[in-house]
């Protein structure tokens, strides 16, 4: 399989709305996120230091950083918000019937 296929990496049911699971795949820590709009896919570390965004809150599309309050859009990676100016890299995902599927890509 190559990163560029969808891989299932947990199942749509053990996220609660609002919640977040760190899943590693291929050693790499990701970060599902189920928010009202559906569920994204975004790197588990803060662009600005090294605090995991699995420690932080979801809020409606936006995740927290617990260290220094950095936000960052989940849809899309975007920062939101200082101390970061950087973005966190973002994973095409799909929900097939209960499977949820990532792209890692390169
Ligand atoms: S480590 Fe995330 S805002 Fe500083």
């Amino acid at each position: 399989m190559t990163n560029n296929e969808y891989q299932t990496v947990a199942k749509s049911t053990d996220i609660p709305l609002g919640k977040t699971l760190c899943v590693n795949v291929n050693g790499k820590e990701i970060l599902l996120c189920h928010s009202n709009e559906g569920f994204y896919a975004v790197d588990n570390l803060c662009s600005h230091a090294e605090a995991k965004l699995s420690e932080g809150k979801l809020k409606g599309c936006r995740i927290l950083c617990p260290l220094h309050g950095a936000a960052f859009d989940i849809r899309d990676g975007q920062a939101l918000s200082k101390p970061a100016s950087k973005s966190i890299k973002s994973y095409p995902l799909q929900v097939l019937e209960d499977q949820i599927q990532i792209q890692l890509g390169e």
